[in-house]
């Protein structure tokens, strides 16, 4: 099997807004840092983010501060958050916005001239910055612009398959340039995942096409520990119609500028479920209620809900929420004089790689950031601490990698290993019969949307279980490309992704049945009562094979559950 080997001292994974952010600061010290994008460069699933970057900067709300960033962060995760993770991200999502901003990001103003902030769900201030509604994006140029001033060299088209482990300490990885459909190896003292979330393994998302759960996959069969996977984040408002563009986010920016939500009759019905913050509950609130209206008959025939702004002046839509207005307009609805049609999309993962401080994993050498690890947000994330811990911790993986990277020296490589991952992903080409991907992928993500969705029960997580062992060892070995090419093959990739998907999905699933009780985004209507202590599930592949479980207690350094 003929491969290429490319030698680095600091390897990011991943190019979205923290891919980016980690790669910039490990180039500044001075080191050989390569970053792989499977996308190109700047087609990142953070270029998707719309309503902004929580931060205390009291702009508005002169109040605001750190502290109070920390505990509405706390109780909006419902207590399951790692403290320490948390007191990070709002310790530092000041300082890497004004990062931001000196590398050339444009944010609105307030008529001072100061960053603008607005209201988000469960915010005891105006606290979220914003560039319009597109702020991923102003984020997004601002990076790529970024790492185009250092000697970052990025590799665009490139998807990493396998982490490569030696002596127990991270090595590298395997990789396909999906351009050439050669192979790769990159070998790296210290590796950074930043490889973005999963919503992908539901049919229904707002997500970018290339959020599959690469880097959960990967980690998992690393041996990396995985946190809190059961709790998925399906935002309130995802659009209904058309159906090519159902799921697409439709910003809570809309919500926090004043929008209103209203059933089939004509009903203000977030009246009913919370009285007191209406359309701002919380995003897990505010979804199950969207879908209990739903599921009673007074949603719209297409079944959503409306969202309405168009009691506000032309003006305010169109300077606040220029993208929802082109958004609309593609579905020929003008939302400065009539509703939209909304409802629940799966939007974020809230678990996934465990990490400390540094921003490390139990792996020696392996970082990770951004919406591929767990334990920033606990149960339930705060719209717009998404693009802030991308920044934090982005910057903090980075540089904690480049130190690691410092004292280390390019550690061997396994040469079975890297020959059986190439012929894993050669033999997807070379069966004579199989499961074609795109069916595999569908049958996939209808099961977890049927199933594992925004309410929960037993026998439904159990069937996805069941269902996803199943295609775990029925369907994956035998997943075959219909057209057997290597150069850009969009079968193959979705071929080779298809993996990390079941296993994502099956941890998601697999979490969620061993969570009895109710708790922030995993909502049962078969809620146990007896489980209601304040735990994290971690996840590792055990030395059978197999997957671990067990319960941790939750880090509460600052605040005490209830
Ligand atoms: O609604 C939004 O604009 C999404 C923001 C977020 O998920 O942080």
């Amino acid at each position: 099997m003929d491969y290429k080997t490319i030698m680095c001292d600091v390897l990011v994974v991943g190019a979205g807004g923290a891919g980016c952010r980690a790669a910039i600061e490990a180039s500044n010290h001075n080191l050989d840092v390569i970053m792989l994008s499977k996308e190109l460069l700047g087609k990142a699933h953070t270029a998707m983010a719309e309503g902004g970057y929580n931060v205390s900067l009291g702009n508005v709300d002169p109040d605001d501060d750190p502290e109070t960033h920390f505990k509405d962060t706390i109780v909006g995760g419902n207590y399951l958050n790692d403290q320490k993770l948390a007191e990070i991200l709002v310790r530092d999502a000041p300082q890497r916005i004004f990062d931001l901003e000196d590398m050339g990001a444009v944010f609105d103003r307030t008529p001072e001239g100061k960053i603008a902030q607005r209201v988000f769900g469960k915010q005891s201030w105006r606290r979220t910055a914003y560039a319009s509604d597109r702020t991923g994006s102003e984020i997004m140029v601002t990076l790529t612009e970024g790492i185009r001033k250092t000697a970052v060299r990025v590799f665009d088209e490139v998807f990493a398959t396998r982490l490569l482990v030696k002596d127990g300490k991270i090595s590298g990885v395997c990789a396909v340039d999906l351009k050439y459909g050669d192979y790769l190896v990159f070998r790296a003292k210290s590796v950074v995942m930043a490889t973005g979330g999963a919503g992908r393994i539901f049919s229904v998302t707002s997500n970018a096409q290339l959020d599959v759960g690469d880097g959960y996959g990967m980690a998992y069969e690393t041996g990396c520990e995985m946190i809190d996977m059961e709790m998925i984040q399906f935002h309130p408002t995802g659009m209904v119609k058309p159906e090519s563009a159902k799921g697409r986010l439709v910003t809570e920016a809309v919500r926090g500028e004043g929008g209103i939500l209203l059933n089939s009759k004509g009903e203000r019905f977030m009246n009913r479920y919370y009285p007191e913050v209406m359309e701002l509950a919380g995003r897990d609130q505010v979804a199950r209620s969207i879908m209990t209206e739903v599921l009673e008959g007074r949603g719209t025939p297409d079944g959503g809900v409306y969202l309405s702004i168009s009691h506000l002046p032309h003006s305010i839509i169109e300077f606040r929420l220029e993208s929802m207005i082109e958004q609309f307009e593609d579905a020929g609805v003008d939302i400065r004089e009539e509703p939209m049609q909304v409802s629940p999309t799966a939007h974020h993962f809230m678990g996934g790689i465990k990490i400390d401080e540094n921003s490390g994993t139990n792996i020696p050498g392996l970082f990770a950031s951004g919406e591929c690890t767990g334990g920033v947000h606990g149960g339930n994330r705060l719209g717009g601490n998404a693009l802030a811990d991308t920044q934090v911790f982005g910057a903090l993986s980075g540089e904690n990698a480049a130190k690691y990277a410092k004292e280390t020296d390019n550690l061997g490589v396994n040469r079975e290993e890297i020959k059986n991952e190439f012929e894993r992903l050669e033999a997807m080409l070379k069966r004579k019969e199989g499961i074609s991907p795109a069916d595999a992928r569908s049958e996939l993500t209808e099961l977890m949307w049927a199933k594992v969705q925004i309410f929960r029960k037993e026998d439904d997580m159990q069937y996805a279980v069941k269902e996803l062992r199943r295609i775990e060892k029925e369907v994956v070995p035998k997943i075959k490309v219909d057209v057997p090419v290597k150069r850009f093959n969009p079968g193959w990739h979705q071929a080779m992704e298809f993996v990390n998907m079941v296993t994502t999905a099956r941890m998601v699933a697999e979490a969620a049945v061993m969570r009895k009780g109710s708790r922030g985004a995993h909502y049962r209507v078969d809620d146990d009562p007896n489980d209601k202590g304040y735990y994290n599930i971690v996840i590792r592949k055990g030395k059978d094979g197999k997957m671990d479980l067990r319960k941790e207690d939750v880090v509460a350094t600052k605040i005490t559950p209830p």
